[in-house]
């Protein structure tokens, strides 16, 4: 969809608008917003709103066409709550309504002219910022694969969004926006396709190729390459597998050579069968979304690299399979990680940890200013926080504590939030071994909070968080598929570092 921002100043100018349809706000007391009032000319508008055929509500809408002194061919009334100080869950009601009615109509462009400044608690550039995405989501089809495509969806493809003003700011907040939506297309592409196809090779050309359109560094490291790094805690989970594994490393240098960059490290399991701690065979194909991580990371570099944010941002992604096979890691088996540390496997299903143990540790030679490494970690963090909130863990420190924060605000900013968990010595106690430094699983309790507790052991020398995505990545039953989460948090994470602008 073609986004833009369109000022209607006057009273005449939303009238004259020549459109196929100008989405107006109206409430459940049944009174009219701004924009209804200055195209209710002739009173159609507060008849319809008084005959009862709209009640207002969020999800409610009503079209009318012909509207006496409208230029527009349809006027869309849309149902906003109670009154005009809207809370945030009718505007998001009233936004999902009005692109649903969007899809059915033989309109090609629309403007919404909504109360954007009025959202409780929020401001005009949220309000921007949240219409894109869900805009953007109605979009997206998940038909890369299929022989015959999806049926395009008729209706709108030009959105306008009435504003008092176009500044410039706000046109930054939109060019934004697009980017984080453009980023979490690249996400859920990825997270979608085939295991088959999507591999750590296609993982690999796909950086190359953000690489090239951006201009960021890159870097992508083969089996040889990690042998010589003395990887032997990511290497034990490739083991098993005929697929090469791929480290990759992207550079954007945003900012001075000397600035210390946020460095993103992503889980990148292509496929995920638990090795030999096989998984059990119903829902196991959702473990093509193992590599969510790793497509957030790439759908991040894409929002940067379209915005050429002014900050050092380092991606690496740390991409294999997890097999079994007669070559396989075994429960039992004992590895030296990059660090030195000794991990005695257990449970060969806890990969992810395994993998990022060396990615982190791989991290240090950039002295970077903050790490933040994104996995579908635990399935135990479902139970925990279930679809709604990716699970966060950081030291409990005034420096960690300062970066939670950081991560938590994104996150809210965007409607992309995180819910912070512990970590700590407990934790750290449940994962000794008898006979290396680690085990790989923890004792039975707080699943999540000992694999975060693990992956703790590998960030003693820079600020560290960590983020839980196996209940945020991907939806599944009927509405299957991959989310794009948590490519807003991340992006707005890293604008607001830089002071590139506000979402
Ligand atoms: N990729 C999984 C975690 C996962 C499972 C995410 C289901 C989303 C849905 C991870 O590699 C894994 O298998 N974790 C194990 C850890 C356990 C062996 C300690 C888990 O969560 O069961
Ligand atoms: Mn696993
Ligand atoms: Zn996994």
């Amino acid at each position: 969809m073609d986004f833009s921002i369109k000022a209607f100043d006057t009273k005449n100018t939303l009238g004259a608008a020549k459109s196929g349809c100008i989405a107006v706000a109206v409430f459940e007391n049944k009174k009219l917003s701004e924009a209804a009032k200055t195209l209710d000319l002739n009173g159609a508008i507060t008849a319809a709103v008084k005959s009862g055929d709209i009640s207002g509500k969020p999800g409610s809408t009503l079209l009318l066409r012909g509207v006496a002194g409208v230029t527009a061919a349809r006027v869309l009334l849309v149902g906003m709550g109670a009154d005009d100080a809207i809370s945030e869950k009718s505007f998001a009601g009233a936004v999902t309504a009005t692109l649903k009615a969007f899809t059915s109509l033989g309109a090609q462009d629309a403007i919404i002219a909504f109360p954007l400044e009025n959202v409780k608690g929020r401001d005009l550039n949220w309000a921007v910022n949240s219409i894109v995405i869900a805009a953007n989501e109605t979009e997206f089809r998940s038909d890369a694969q299929k022989s015959k495509k999806d049926p395009a969806i008729t209706g709108v493809r030009k959105l306008a969004l009435a504003v008092p003003v176009a500044t410039p700011q706000l046109k930054a907040v939109l060019a934004q926006a697009t980017a984080i939506a453009n980023g979490m297309n690249l996400t859920k592409e990825l997270g979608n396709l085939s295991p088959n196809v999507c591999t750590p090779t296609y993982l690999a050309n796909t950086a190359r190729k953000l690489a090239e359109d951006y201009g960021f560094d890159i870097e992508v490291l083969d089996r040889k390459q990690l042998e010589a790094l003395k990887m032997g805690s990511f290497l034990s989970v490739t083991r098993g597998s005929e697929e090469p594994p791929k480290f990759i490393v992207l550079r954007h240098n945003g900012a001075k050579p000397k600035d210390a960059p946020t460095v993103l490290v992503g889980k990148g399991i292509t496929f995920d069968t638990g090795g030999i701690s096989l998984k059990p065979g119903p829902g196991m194909d959702e473990m093509k979304y193992d590599m969510c991580g790793a497509g957030s990371v790439l759908g991040t570099f894409r929002a940067i690299g379209e915005m050429n944010i002014r900050l050092n941002v380092i991606g690496i992604v740390a991409a294999c399979e997890n097999m079994p096979s007669g070559r396989a890691t075994k429960p039992g088996d004992i590895v030296t990680a990059m660090n030195g540390t000794t991990i005695e496997i257990l449970n060969t299903d806890a990969e992810g940890r395994l993998v990022l143990a060396d990615a982190l540790t791989y991290a240090e030679r950039f002295k970077p200013a903050a790490v933040v490494d994104i996995a579908t970690l635990t399935g135990a963090c479902i139970v925990a926080l279930g679809h709604h909130n990716s699970g966060l863990f950081t030291r409990h420190d005034d420096v960690h504590d300062a970066l939670a924060t950081e991560l938590q605000d994104a996150g809210t900013q965007t409607g992309d939030t995180a819910w912070r968990l512990p970590i700590g010595e407990q934790y750290n106690e449940q994962l000794k071994s008898n006979f290396a430094d680690l085990a790989n699983i923890g004792s039975p309790g707080g699943a999540s909070c000992t694999a975060a507790a693990f992956l703790e052991n590998f960030t003693r020398n820079y600020t560290w968080a960590h983020l839980d995505i196996a209940g945020t990545a991907w939806k599944s039953g009927a509405a299957k598929g991959a989310t794009g989460r948590p490519v807003p948090l991340l992006t707005t994470f890293l604008m607001n570092r830089v002071g590139a602008g506000r979402v």
